[in-house]
């Protein structure tokens, strides 16, 4: 297939180039490269430094042919979704429909959006949260999320794309972005690797649903597949709080160091995890990593990559 990955130069969306490209596919990236790094893009992969709502995204759509769109390019942190709405919603909302738009207009039948899981269904009524939980996203970020997510359904029933929609938890691995949903993996391990403890917001205990960004690249094999379409929940079902993160990255950095509690911060959701059971009766994808084991490789990748590298975050 010949399939365009947005934030192909991102955390999440430059492990997914690597795993098409391995598959045989042919991949193009585009990425304005606002957090993404051009280095972490595959070799292999046609590279175009182009922001999702410059006009002359459609150039490269005439010229390409795509078969499939894997949509991952976004502005990430949800704190900026507060701080600038508009901006969040230009390019999250907004460039998604252009997106679509072109996906549709240059006959594209497969469209993969990242969406979120950790940020849409906001304070939970049930533990894991499913597909069907009511959504109450509490910021822009998730707003803009679940709207891109109705734009597919239209577009997907007025022009026969087929939508695949991904409900992440929260993902952390190997070049992951301190400011996405699992920002606290890479906070701690730059701290750590910094001699500084971990610092915690509140006690602790509050929970995410950490999941491995090789499971999360499997979701997205997955949802390559003929005929592959709907929304599933990318997580673990698992709740784990932020002390067990804390203690799980200490020992992994072999460093004797405790974490340091500072006040909570106003807002924060206390707990999130997400139900995969769907996803798994559909078309059996299922969490294989383990957390100890994952986040010990998180910490490796950070401990050995250039320090002049880590010091530009
Ligand atoms: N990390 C998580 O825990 C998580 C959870 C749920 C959903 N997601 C979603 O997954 C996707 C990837 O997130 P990530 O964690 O890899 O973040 P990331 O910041 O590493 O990747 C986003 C990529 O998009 C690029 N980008 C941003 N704005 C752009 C624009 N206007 N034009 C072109 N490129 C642009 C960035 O340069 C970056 O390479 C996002 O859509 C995010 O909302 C992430």
């Amino acid at each position: 297939m010949n399939i365009l990955v947005t934030g192909g130069a991102g955390f999440i969306g430059s492990h997914i180039v690597d795993a098409y490209l391995a598959e045989g596919h042919r991949v193009v990236v585009l990425d304005n490269l606002s957090t993404g790094k051009r280095e972490q893009v595959h070799p292999d992969a046609v590279f175009y430094d182009r922001d999702l709502i410059d006009p002359a995204v459609e150039d490269i759509f005439k010229q390409e042919k795509f078969d499939a769109v894997n949509h991952h390019a976004a502005q990430i942190s949800v704190t900026q979704s507060v701080a600038d709405p508009a901006f969040d919603a230009e390019i999250n909302i907004l460039g998604s429909i252009k997106l679509l738009k072109l996906a549709t207009s240059y006959r594209v039948r497969k469209f993969i959006f990242a969406s979120t899981g950790g940020a849409l269904y906001g304070k939970q009524n049930s533990y894991p949260a499913d597909e069907e939980h009511p959504k109450h996203p509490m910021s822009p970020y998730g707003i803009a999320k679940l709207t891109v997510e109705r734009y597919l359904d239209y577009f997907q029933d007025n022009y026969k794309l087929q939508s695949a929609v991904l409900r992440y938890s929260n993902v952390y691995g190997p070049r992951q972005d301190p400011h996405g949903e699992a920002g606290v993996v890479a906070i701690f391990c730059r701290q750590l690797l910094q001699d500084q403890p971990p610092v915690i917001f509140g006690d602790g205990e509050q929970t995410r649903d950490f999941v491995s960004v090789f499971d999360v690249v499997a979701a997205n094999l997955k949802a390559l597949v003929e005929n592959f379409q709907g929304t599933y929940n990318v997580g673990t079902g698992e709740e784990t709080s932020v002390n067990t993160v804390a203690s799980f990255l200490i020992e992994a950095s072999g460093k004797s160091l405790a974490p340091k509690n500072d006040p909570p911060r106003m807002g924060e959701q206390l707990r999130s995890c997400i139900d995969y059971g769907k996803f798994k009766r559909d078309h059996g994808w299922q969490p294989a990593q383990s957390l100890k084991q994952g986040l010990k490789d998180t910490f490796d990748f950070f401990a050995n990559r250039h320090p002049m590298e880590a010091n530009r975050e």
